[in-house]
């Protein structure tokens, strides 16, 4: 039996390592959270790998993570949000899984990823909410091609349901 891989994606502070982890849990997949086997990987937080390596290097070492990844079964993927911004990163993750987009208005992603500051290079601007707006612009094209699934005021247990839902072929 294979077991398809579940990605997910979506903008920084959406919920993708939280709900992963929760959805892994629930049907038995291995939790796989790129931004932390990179940081492990490397020895350095996030933000040490774009201060000291550039962000160049960080997705450098994402996309040759996500060649291995697309190689295995049973996973549940949760992506930094900008790896999906690599075409060929789509293609890889696609080969042997499918792939989700979680979504939540730029005020929730600000409140979000402002309970742990420092933590996202992107965004340590004078006007974060102006970054979030701009990045998210930039980036929807990309997102859309994805199942959406919001993670806007809805339980974290329902979001896991849904998800599970959408895997049920029809
Ligand atoms: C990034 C998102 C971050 C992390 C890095 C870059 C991005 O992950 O990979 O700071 O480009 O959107 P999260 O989406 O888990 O915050």
């Amino acid at each position: 039996m294979t077991r398809q891989n579940i990605i997910l994606t979506g903008f920084m502070g959406t919920g993708k390592s939280t709900i992963g982890r929760l959805l892994a849990k629930e049907i038995g997949y291995t939790f796989i959270d790129t931004d932390h086997v990179i940081e492990e990987r490397v020895g350095k937080s996030i933000p040490q790998i774009f201060a000291e390596d550039g962000e160049e290097e960080f997705r450098r070492l994402e996309a040759e993570l996500v060649q291995e990844l697309a190689d295995q079964q049973g996973l549940v993927i949760a992506t930094g949000g900008g790896l999906v911004m690599n075409p060929e990163n789509v293609v890889a993750l696609e080969k042997t899984g499918k792939i989700f987009c979680l979504t939540a208005t730029p005020e929730e992603i600000l409140e979000r990823v402002s309970r742990q500051p420092g933590s996202r290079p992107l965004l340590s601007e004078r006007n974060p909410l102006l970054k979030i707006t701009q990045l998210l612009s930039e980036r929807e094209p990309t997102y859309k091609k994805f199942q959406q699934i919001t993670s806007s005021r809805a339980c974290l247990n329902e979001i896991v349901k849904k998800l599970q839902r959408s895997l049920i072929p029809n």
